[in-house]
Protein backbone atom coordinates (compact mmCIF):
# COMPACT_ATOMS: atom_id res chain seq x y z
CA UNK A 1 0.00 0.00 0.00
CA UNK A 2 2.38 2.31 1.15
CA UNK A 3 4.40 2.16 -1.92
CA UNK A 4 1.43 2.43 -4.06
CA UNK A 5 0.19 5.41 -2.46
CA UNK A 6 3.60 7.49 -2.34
CA UNK A 7 4.29 6.88 -5.67
CA UNK A 8 1.89 8.95 -7.83
CA UNK A 9 -0.99 11.37 -8.10
CA UNK A 10 -2.95 8.87 -9.33
CA UNK A 11 -5.63 7.12 -6.33
CA UNK A 12 -4.69 3.76 -5.43
CA UNK A 13 -7.96 2.89 -7.13
CA UNK A 14 -6.88 4.23 -10.95
CA UNK A 15 -6.64 1.51 -13.32
CA UNK A 16 -5.93 2.00 -17.12
CA UNK A 17 -7.23 0.21 -19.87
CA UNK A 18 -8.26 0.12 -23.57
CA UNK A 19 -11.10 2.36 -22.75
CA UNK A 20 -9.25 5.22 -20.78
CA UNK A 21 -9.24 5.73 -17.36
CA UNK A 22 -11.68 4.09 -13.98
CA UNK A 23 -11.27 5.39 -10.50
CA UNK A 24 -12.70 2.68 -7.82
CA UNK A 25 -14.25 0.71 -10.81
CA UNK A 26 -16.43 3.74 -12.17
CA UNK A 27 -15.27 4.97 -16.33
CA UNK A 28 -13.75 8.42 -15.65
CA UNK A 29 -15.58 9.20 -19.39
CA UNK A 30 -19.01 8.08 -17.57
CA UNK A 31 -18.35 10.70 -14.51
CA UNK A 32 -17.32 13.34 -17.23
CA UNK A 33 -20.36 12.64 -18.92
CA UNK A 34 -22.65 12.81 -15.73
CA UNK A 35 -20.75 15.66 -14.10
CA UNK A 36 -19.17 17.38 -17.17
CA UNK A 37 -15.55 18.77 -17.13
CA UNK A 38 -13.36 20.22 -15.51
CA UNK A 39 -14.07 17.58 -12.84
CA UNK A 40 -12.37 16.77 -9.47
CA UNK A 41 -12.79 13.07 -8.98
CA UNK A 42 -11.86 12.28 -5.05
CA UNK A 43 -10.93 8.36 -4.25
CA UNK A 44 -11.93 8.39 -0.82
CA UNK A 45 -10.29 4.81 0.24
CA UNK A 46 -6.86 6.54 -1.61
CA UNK A 47 -7.29 9.53 0.54
CA UNK A 48 -8.57 7.80 3.77
CA UNK A 49 -5.20 5.45 2.92
CA UNK A 50 -2.80 8.47 2.80
CA UNK A 51 -4.55 9.83 5.69
CA UNK A 52 -3.72 6.78 7.77
CA UNK A 53 -0.24 6.51 6.43
CA UNK A 54 0.57 10.21 8.12
CA UNK A 55 -1.56 9.25 10.81
CA UNK A 56 0.92 6.33 11.50
CA UNK A 57 4.18 8.02 10.88
CA UNK A 58 3.74 11.53 12.50
CA UNK A 59 2.88 12.14 16.43
CA UNK A 60 0.54 14.55 15.53
CA UNK A 61 -0.38 16.00 11.50
CA UNK A 62 -2.65 18.92 10.18
CA UNK A 63 -3.97 18.53 7.06
CA UNK A 64 -3.42 21.89 5.77
CA UNK A 65 -7.38 22.55 4.43
CA UNK A 66 -5.88 25.27 1.50
CA UNK A 67 -4.90 22.01 -0.38
CA UNK A 68 -8.29 21.06 -0.89
CA UNK A 69 -11.62 23.01 1.31
CA UNK A 70 -13.84 20.50 0.14
CA UNK A 71 -16.66 19.83 2.76
CA UNK A 72 -16.22 16.16 2.10
CA UNK A 73 -12.31 15.76 2.36
CA UNK A 74 -12.20 17.91 5.46
CA UNK A 75 -14.60 16.24 7.19
CA UNK A 76 -12.35 12.15 5.82
CA UNK A 77 -9.41 13.70 7.44
CA UNK A 78 -11.29 14.47 10.75
CA UNK A 79 -12.39 11.58 10.75
CA UNK A 80 -8.86 9.62 10.18
CA UNK A 81 -7.68 11.59 13.03
CA UNK A 82 -5.88 14.47 11.29
CA UNK A 83 -6.17 17.68 13.09
CA UNK A 84 -6.82 20.84 10.60
CA UNK A 85 -4.53 23.46 9.64
CA UNK A 86 -6.38 26.91 8.55
CA UNK A 87 -4.74 29.63 6.82
CA UNK A 88 -7.70 32.22 6.85
CA UNK A 89 -11.03 32.81 9.03
CA UNK A 90 -12.61 31.28 6.42
CA UNK A 91 -10.52 28.29 6.34
CA UNK A 92 -11.34 28.34 10.31
CA UNK A 93 -14.85 28.50 9.57
CA UNK A 94 -14.80 25.81 6.76
CA UNK A 95 -13.12 23.62 9.55
CA UNK A 96 -15.52 24.19 12.29
CA UNK A 97 -18.24 23.84 9.83
CA UNK A 98 -16.79 20.17 8.58
CA UNK A 99 -17.12 19.11 12.35
CA UNK A 100 -13.78 19.90 13.86
CA UNK A 101 -13.16 20.23 17.36
CA UNK A 102 -11.72 23.99 17.33
CA UNK A 103 -8.97 22.27 19.67
CA UNK A 104 -7.74 19.87 16.69
CA UNK A 105 -7.69 23.47 14.92
CA UNK A 106 -4.14 25.56 14.05
CA UNK A 107 -4.96 28.89 12.20
CA UNK A 108 -1.95 30.41 10.78
CA UNK A 109 -0.97 32.68 7.40
CA UNK A 110 0.93 35.68 8.25
CA UNK A 111 -1.81 38.39 7.20
CA UNK A 112 -4.37 37.60 10.01
CA UNK A 113 -7.16 40.22 10.34
CA UNK A 114 -8.04 41.72 14.21
CA UNK A 115 -11.41 40.01 13.19
CA UNK A 116 -9.97 36.70 12.28
CA UNK A 117 -7.73 37.07 15.49
CA UNK A 118 -10.79 37.68 17.11
CA UNK A 119 -12.50 34.69 15.74
CA UNK A 120 -10.03 32.21 16.38
CA UNK A 121 -10.09 33.20 20.09
CA UNK A 122 -14.22 33.28 20.09
CA UNK A 123 -13.73 29.62 18.45
CA UNK A 124 -11.81 28.73 20.88
CA UNK A 125 -9.04 27.31 18.46
CA UNK A 126 -6.36 25.16 19.53
CA UNK A 127 -3.00 26.46 18.63
CA UNK A 128 -2.26 29.98 16.52
CA UNK A 129 0.80 30.17 14.62
CA UNK A 130 1.78 33.49 14.96
CA UNK A 131 4.53 35.67 12.17
CA UNK A 132 6.21 37.58 14.59
CA UNK A 133 5.87 40.49 17.33
CA UNK A 134 3.54 41.85 15.96
CA UNK A 135 0.80 39.68 15.10
CA UNK A 136 1.77 38.34 19.50
CA UNK A 137 0.85 42.02 20.58
CA UNK A 138 -2.51 41.51 18.96
CA UNK A 139 -3.18 38.59 19.84
CA UNK A 140 -2.17 39.43 23.54
CA UNK A 141 -4.64 42.27 23.83
CA UNK A 142 -7.61 40.68 22.26
CA UNK A 143 -6.81 37.05 24.15
CA UNK A 144 -6.69 39.33 27.67
CA UNK A 145 -10.01 41.13 26.64
CA UNK A 146 -11.29 37.31 26.37
CA UNK A 147 -9.28 36.54 29.97
CA UNK A 148 -7.88 33.90 28.10
CA UNK A 149 -3.81 33.03 27.57
CA UNK A 150 -4.08 31.61 23.68
CA UNK A 151 -1.35 28.75 23.20
CA UNK A 152 0.81 29.61 20.35
CA UNK A 153 3.88 28.63 18.16
CA UNK A 154 6.24 31.33 16.52
CA UNK A 155 7.01 30.76 13.26
CA UNK A 156 10.66 31.22 12.25
CA UNK A 157 12.68 31.05 8.89
CA UNK A 158 14.97 28.60 9.32
CA UNK A 159 17.28 29.59 6.54
CA UNK A 160 16.68 26.56 4.53
CA UNK A 161 16.63 26.75 1.09
CA UNK A 162 14.43 23.93 -1.03
CA UNK A 163 14.45 22.76 -4.83
CA UNK A 164 10.54 23.98 -5.78
CA UNK A 165 9.33 26.56 -7.69
CA UNK A 166 10.91 30.01 -6.19
CA UNK A 167 7.00 31.41 -5.96
CA UNK A 168 6.43 28.35 -3.08
CA UNK A 169 9.82 28.34 -1.43
CA UNK A 170 9.57 29.84 1.67
CA UNK A 171 11.83 29.01 4.07
CA UNK A 172 14.93 30.90 2.75
CA UNK A 173 16.57 34.03 4.97
CA UNK A 174 14.41 36.63 2.39
CA UNK A 175 11.58 34.90 3.04
CA UNK A 176 8.67 37.65 4.20
CA UNK A 177 6.90 34.53 6.24
CA UNK A 178 7.45 34.27 9.87
CA UNK A 179 10.73 35.87 12.27
CA UNK A 180 14.11 35.78 10.91
CA UNK A 181 16.21 33.32 12.86
CA UNK A 182 18.55 35.96 14.78
CA UNK A 183 15.70 37.91 16.18
CA UNK A 184 13.41 34.28 17.03
CA UNK A 185 14.76 34.67 20.75
CA UNK A 186 14.14 37.30 21.38
CA UNK A 187 10.51 37.42 20.12
CA UNK A 188 10.31 34.21 22.19
CA UNK A 189 11.22 36.42 25.84
CA UNK A 190 8.44 38.90 24.44
CA UNK A 191 5.82 35.78 24.11
CA UNK A 192 6.66 34.87 27.42
CA UNK A 193 6.07 37.96 29.03
CA UNK A 194 2.34 38.08 27.62
CA UNK A 195 -0.31 37.33 29.31
CA UNK A 196 -2.59 36.54 26.97
CA UNK A 197 -0.09 34.37 25.09
CA UNK A 198 1.29 30.62 25.97
CA UNK A 199 4.37 30.31 23.82
CA UNK A 200 4.02 26.07 23.38
CA UNK A 201 6.87 25.96 20.42
CA UNK A 202 8.29 26.78 16.83
CA UNK A 203 7.14 26.41 13.26
CA UNK A 204 8.42 26.45 10.12
CA UNK A 205 7.74 25.77 6.91
CA UNK A 206 10.06 25.75 4.21
CA UNK A 207 7.55 25.69 0.52
CA UNK A 208 6.03 23.54 -1.49
CA UNK A 209 6.53 20.79 -3.66
CA UNK A 210 9.66 19.70 -2.12
CA UNK A 211 10.47 16.40 -3.13
CA UNK A 212 13.67 15.65 -0.83
CA UNK A 213 14.20 14.46 3.13
CA UNK A 214 16.99 16.88 3.40
CA UNK A 215 15.46 20.21 3.84
CA UNK A 216 12.89 18.76 6.84
CA UNK A 217 15.81 17.47 8.41
CA UNK A 218 17.50 20.37 8.02
CA UNK A 219 14.60 22.57 9.56
CA UNK A 220 14.16 20.61 12.24
CA UNK A 221 17.94 20.67 13.13
CA UNK A 222 17.63 24.42 13.36
CA UNK A 223 14.10 24.36 15.85
CA UNK A 224 15.67 22.39 17.91
CA UNK A 225 19.01 24.18 18.75
CA UNK A 226 16.44 27.22 18.80
CA UNK A 227 14.63 25.33 21.53
CA UNK A 228 18.27 24.62 23.28
CA UNK A 229 19.21 28.00 23.16
CA UNK A 230 15.90 29.15 24.40
CA UNK A 231 16.11 26.99 27.21
CA UNK A 232 19.68 27.51 28.22
CA UNK A 233 19.28 31.87 27.91
CA UNK A 234 15.78 31.71 29.10
CA UNK A 235 14.64 28.97 30.71
CA UNK A 236 11.93 28.93 28.05
CA UNK A 237 10.61 25.12 27.55
CA UNK A 238 9.71 24.51 23.83
CA UNK A 239 7.00 21.93 23.91
CA UNK A 240 6.12 21.46 20.32
CA UNK A 241 7.94 21.84 17.21
CA UNK A 242 6.08 22.12 13.95
CA UNK A 243 8.38 21.31 10.62
CA UNK A 244 5.28 22.20 8.50
CA UNK A 245 3.87 21.19 4.96
CA UNK A 246 5.51 20.66 1.89
CA UNK A 247 6.00 17.13 1.34
CA UNK A 248 5.93 16.92 -2.72
CA UNK A 249 3.57 14.81 -4.85
CA UNK A 250 4.19 12.89 -8.10
CA UNK A 251 2.58 14.89 -11.12
CA UNK A 252 4.70 14.10 -14.27
CA UNK A 253 8.19 12.16 -14.25
CA UNK A 254 9.24 13.54 -10.59
CA UNK A 255 9.69 10.84 -8.11
CA UNK A 256 7.48 9.95 -5.41
CA UNK A 257 8.09 11.42 -1.86
CA UNK A 258 9.29 9.09 0.79
CA UNK A 259 6.69 10.33 3.76
CA UNK A 260 7.48 6.94 6.07
CA UNK A 261 10.87 7.60 5.67
CA UNK A 262 10.80 11.06 6.23
CA UNK A 263 8.62 10.39 9.21
CA UNK A 264 11.53 8.22 11.14
CA UNK A 265 14.48 10.09 10.39
CA UNK A 266 12.24 13.17 12.13
CA UNK A 267 11.26 11.48 15.19
CA UNK A 268 15.35 9.48 15.12
CA UNK A 269 16.74 13.48 14.78
CA UNK A 270 14.87 14.96 16.93
CA UNK A 271 15.68 12.69 19.99
CA UNK A 272 19.29 13.00 19.52
CA UNK A 273 19.07 16.81 19.42
CA UNK A 274 16.72 16.42 22.02
CA UNK A 275 19.72 14.75 23.99
CA UNK A 276 22.08 16.78 22.69
CA UNK A 277 20.47 20.19 23.84
CA UNK A 278 19.66 18.49 27.43
CA UNK A 279 15.57 19.58 26.53
CA UNK A 280 12.61 17.30 26.86
CA UNK A 281 12.32 15.75 23.44
CA UNK A 282 9.18 18.08 21.59
CA UNK A 283 5.98 16.88 20.01
CA UNK A 284 6.82 17.07 16.47
CA UNK A 285 3.74 18.18 14.10
CA UNK A 286 3.70 18.14 10.69
CA UNK A 287 1.52 19.87 8.33
CA UNK A 288 0.80 18.11 5.07
CA UNK A 289 -1.20 19.23 1.98
CA UNK A 290 -0.83 18.23 -1.35
CA UNK A 291 0.43 15.42 -0.49
CA UNK A 292 -3.31 13.92 1.27
CA UNK A 293 -4.65 14.95 -1.93
CA UNK A 294 -2.92 15.31 -4.99
CA UNK A 295 -5.61 15.16 -7.44
CA UNK A 296 -4.79 14.77 -10.93
CA UNK A 297 -5.14 17.66 -13.25
CA UNK A 298 -8.91 17.41 -14.62
CA UNK A 299 -7.49 17.36 -17.81
CA UNK A 300 -6.41 13.75 -17.36
CA UNK A 301 -10.20 12.98 -17.18
CA UNK A 302 -10.68 15.23 -20.56
CA UNK A 303 -8.23 13.29 -22.25
CA UNK A 304 -9.61 10.01 -21.34
CA UNK A 305 -12.88 11.16 -22.50
CA UNK A 306 -11.57 11.71 -25.70
CA UNK A 307 -9.17 9.01 -26.36
CA UNK A 308 -7.39 6.38 -24.13
CA UNK A 309 -4.55 7.16 -22.55
CA UNK A 310 -1.27 6.83 -24.66
CA UNK A 311 2.17 7.18 -23.66
CA UNK A 312 3.91 10.24 -23.35
CA UNK A 313 0.69 11.78 -22.70
CA UNK A 314 1.36 14.48 -19.64
CA UNK A 315 -0.39 12.07 -16.78
CA UNK A 316 1.48 8.98 -17.21
CA UNK A 317 -1.02 5.89 -15.62
CA UNK A 318 2.57 4.10 -15.03
CA UNK A 319 2.28 4.60 -11.13
CA UNK A 320 -1.38 3.56 -10.89
CA UNK A 321 -2.31 1.25 -7.88
C1 LIG B 1 2.43 27.12 6.69
C2 LIG B 1 2.00 26.10 5.70
N1 LIG B 1 1.88 24.82 6.12
C3 LIG B 1 1.49 23.85 5.28
C4 LIG B 1 1.20 24.12 3.97
C5 LIG B 1 0.80 22.98 3.08
O1 LIG B 1 1.72 22.82 2.06
P1 LIG B 1 1.58 21.55 1.11
O2 LIG B 1 0.21 21.57 0.57
O3 LIG B 1 2.61 21.79 0.06
O4 LIG B 1 1.87 20.34 1.94
C6 LIG B 1 1.33 25.42 3.48
C7 LIG B 1 1.06 25.72 2.06
O5 LIG B 1 1.29 26.76 1.54
C8 LIG B 1 1.74 26.44 4.39
O6 LIG B 1 1.87 27.71 3.99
Amino acid sequence: MTDAVAAGPWPRNATFDGTGLTIAGVPAAELAHRFDTPLLVVDEDDLRSRCRLVRATFPRACYAVKAFTSHSVVRIAIDEGLDLLAATGGEVEACLRAGAPASGVVFHGNAKTDDEIGLALDAGIGLVIADGLDELRRLDVAARERDRAQPVLLRVVPEVEVRTHEAIATGHDASKFGTALPAALDVMRAAEAMRGVRLDGVQAHVGSQVLDVEPFLRTLDTLVELAGRAKQAAGIVVGTIDIGGGFGVRYVDEHGFPIDVLGRALLARLAEGAERWAIEVPELLVEPGRWLVPTPASRCIESSRRRPWRAGDACSPSTAA
